[in-house]
């Protein structure tokens, strides 16, 4: 069975498409390149021992996407992936965001609608709760006006879908909403490859540790916490990957009620940033180079995950611990970078 992978050479797109193959499904990836190599397609053969097909096509062009369906009508299952993610430049950008996050998923979803049944994944994430009332959050917590043009293009993203679905029978969607994923494939084969300074805490704290970073700057030690530091839910590329392969079974078969569902993807567990920087003390077994520093605006203090709803509807549970992430994020750099 045939599956397309949108955003398939990306960090959670290629550990995706290496559960699938391993599930035995056939995979297609489109990526446009501009935010990760085609050298990830050589470490998911080296992982799996197959090469997915794979096509450059920049998915804002509609007559491209509609040709790229025609080509490829055995199609039977779309996980989305493919979109610009950084918070700060949404705010800069809005429009590129709009269009790049948007646009595109209306022409899949277009696309979609003309089959006789069809499969799609969403990557939505955590984001679209804000700062939420209650810990853990569940996928009832409201969502709330976001806090980016990113953010908002999620929230958008997941209601774009619900409309469609409520209208489109054949069509079975599931949105998966992220908390924070981090690590690598502990093949060190594929990982996170953030271009220019990672915004994100994890690949900035194995940069600091190999060297090419100066230090961390720790975002705020006054928080209402019991470190005074945030607390996110990091959830292993791994367990979330294979998450994403749980979901599109489930829509394949068609066996979910409504035709539109939403899961919360996190380990269910809470951890500050001083208590993210002492896994890595303890999996590399170095002293990390921290300062504590004013805090990132529209940073929120704590976002944890209930994933009861995954852990029984989907039959899927996060396996791995902090330090097990932690280890392959640093062994990931170390390969990288060594
Ligand atoms: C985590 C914590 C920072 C960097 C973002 C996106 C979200 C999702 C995941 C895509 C925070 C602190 C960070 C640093 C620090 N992305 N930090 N120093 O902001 O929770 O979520 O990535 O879906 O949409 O918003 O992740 O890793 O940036 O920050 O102190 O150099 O680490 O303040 O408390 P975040 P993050």
């Amino acid at each position: 069975m045939k599956i397309l992978v949108t955003g398939g050479l990306g960090f959670i797109g290629s550990h995706t498409v290496v559960e699938l193959q391993n599930e035995g499904f056939e995979v297609v990836i489109i990526d446009d390149c501009s935010n990760a190599s085609e050298k990830v397609l050589e470490g998911i053969n080296a992982i799996t021992g197959k090469m997915p097909l794979y096509e450059k096509i920049d998915l804002k062009d509609k007559e491209k996407v509609s040709n790229f369906f025609r080509r490829h009508n055995d199609v039977e299952g779309v996980i989305h992936f493919a979109a610009s993610k950084a918070v700060g430049e949404s705010v800069e950008k809005p429009l590129l965001y709009y269009e790049n996050n948007i646009a595109t998923l209306v022409y899949i979803l277009k696309e979609l609608s003309k089959k006789k049944k069809s499969s799609f994944i969403f990557s939505s994430s955590c984001t679209v709760y804000g700062q939420a009332d209650e810990m853990p959050i569940t996928e009832d917590a409201p969502v709330k006006p976001a806090e980016s043009p990113y953010g908002n293009t999620k929230q958008m993203g997941e209601e774009i879908i619900r409309d469609t679905c409520l209208v489109t029978p054949n069509l079975n969607a599931i949105a998966l909403r992220y908390f924070n994923p981090m690590g690598a494939h502990p093949s060190a084969e594929i990982g996170e490859l953030p271009i220019g300074v990672p915004q994100n805490l994890v690949p900035f704290i194995t940069q600091t540790g190999i060297g090419m970073r100066k230090e961390l700057s720790v975002f705020g030690d006054d928080y209402p916490t019991e470190d005074g530091t945030c607390i996110r839910d990091y959830i292993y590329v791994v367990d979330l990957a294979k998450a994403h392969v749980q979901a599109l079974k489930r829509v394949l078969e068609g066996n979910n009620p409504k035709n539109y569902e939403v899961f919360n993807l996190g380990t269910g567990k809470g951890s500050s940033v001083l208590e993210v920087i002492q896994s890595f003390e303890r999996v590399s077994g170095e002293k990390l180079n921290y300062k504590i520093v004013n805090r990132r605006s529209g940073d929120i203090v704590s976002a944890y995950a209930d994933t009861t709803k995954a852990n029984e509807v989907l039959g899927w549970k996060a396996q791995f611990t902090l330090d097990e992430a932690m280890k392959s994020a640093w062994d990931w750099e170390r390969k990288i970078r060594g």
